[in-house]
Formats: C-alpha cells, structure tokens, sequence
C-alpha cells in the first residue's frame, strides 16, 4: 500500500503555470507515495454556520467532508502557489479555513507540509509563500525550514507542452521532494511506534 501525498493547486485557471509545475513534481515522490491533486475549486467558501453546533438548520457541504477526510488521511500536503497581491490566492485560504474547523477534529493537524510558490515575475511567490506558512503555523504540521522554493519567472521556467527542462530546477525539485518524503517517513514511522 502507497502512502497519499495531496497536492493542492493555488490556482484555479485552465492554463495555470503552478499546475503545470505540480504535474511536473507528482512523479518525483519515491514509489512508497502517491501524490496527486485535491481539487479546490469546488469547495463552497467558508461559511462558519456549516460547522457551528448552535446552527442546527445548515448542514456541512460534502465537498467539506470529502476534502478534510481526504487532507485526514494523507501522508503529507504539499502546495503549489502564486500569489495574488502579495499574499495567498483567495482558493488556498478557502482551503485552509475549510481544513481547520471543527476545533475538535482540525484537519491539518500534525500533517506534514511542504510548499512551493512561483510567479511570472521575479520574487517568487515570496510572499504568498510566507503568508502560507503563517497562517498553517496554527495547525502543529512539521515543517521543511529548508529548502525553501520560489520559482519565479514561470512563464520561461515552463515549455509550452507544460514540462519543466531546465536541470538544475529539475534537480532542485526533486531534492525537495526527497527531503520531504524524509520527513513523511519519519512521521509515519513515528506515528506508527506511538501506536505500537
Ligand atoms: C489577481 C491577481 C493578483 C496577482 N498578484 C500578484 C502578486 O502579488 N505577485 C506576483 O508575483 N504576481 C501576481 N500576479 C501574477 C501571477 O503571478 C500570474 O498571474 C501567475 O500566472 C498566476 O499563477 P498561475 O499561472 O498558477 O495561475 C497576480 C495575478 C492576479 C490574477
């Protein structure tokens, strides 16, 4: 059995660079992991009444259900994003939200994270970047200090049909992903012996 990875994508347009950087990063986890995207399009907006005990007449959206049992049973999220006037895309914070209630059984909790941001100009996703870390540094998730990923210039950093080719951002990819496999491995291995 494989351990999932989830992958969300901070962006919702068809011909989104940081999809195609994710599609790019879904074969480099080792085969003990399987990453795929968790689609977050369709995640109705963050409404606190659907999991407010005192509101008794709205129900929990099943979009809400599926996402937080799905991000419950991964092995690690990982996220791709650019930034929106400096800070993360209003569909990752939807998510983020979404995951974090109810108090009593917060998604996020313990999972671990990595992140990787870019933007078509230079900085990266810099900020975007660090407005994720802040906003998941409530939840307790282990966390890669380094590498740190800012891919910036997208739109010469991925070819046409979509695939990354320039090798030294290939191999600073990949070693990314190892490192983050490594902390998955040991929070699974601990996890495990804490079950044991
Ligand atoms: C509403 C909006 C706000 C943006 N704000 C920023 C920003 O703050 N910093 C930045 O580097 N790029 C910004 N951009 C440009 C994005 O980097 C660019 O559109 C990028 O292609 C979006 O990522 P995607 O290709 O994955 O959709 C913004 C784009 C939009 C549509």
């Amino acid at each position: 059995m494989t351990e999932r990875v989830s992958v969300i994508v901070g962006s919702l347009r068809r011909g989104s660079y940081a999809r195609k950087i994710a599609q790019n990063v879904l074969p480099m986890f080792p085969p003990e992991f399987t990453a795929e995207i968790v689609e977050i399009r369709d995640l109705p907006l963050y409404n606190f009444d659907y999991d407010d005990p005192e509101v008794t007449d709205v129900a929990t959206p099943p979009e809400y259900t599926r996402f937080r049992e799905t991000i419950k049973s991964s092995a690690g999220v990982l996220f791709v994003t650019p930034e929106n006037n400096r800070t993360i895309p209003a569909c990752v914070k939807n998510a983020v939200d979404i995951g974090s209630k109810p108090n009593s059984d917060v998604a996020w909790k313990n999972i671990p994270v990595g992140i990787m941001s870019h933007s078509i100009g230079r900085m990266g996703g810099y900020s975007s970047q660090k407005n994720l870390r802040l906003a998941l540094s409530y939840f307790d998730m282990p966390t890669l200090g380094q590498p740190e990923v800012f891919l910036s210039q997208s739109r010469t950093l991925v070819e046409p049909d979509g695939t990354i080719t320039q090798e030294s951002t290939v191999e600073f990819l990949q070693s990314y992903v190892d490192r983050f496999a490594e902390l998955m491995t040991s929070e699974l291995d601990e996890r495990a012996g804490a079950q044991a």
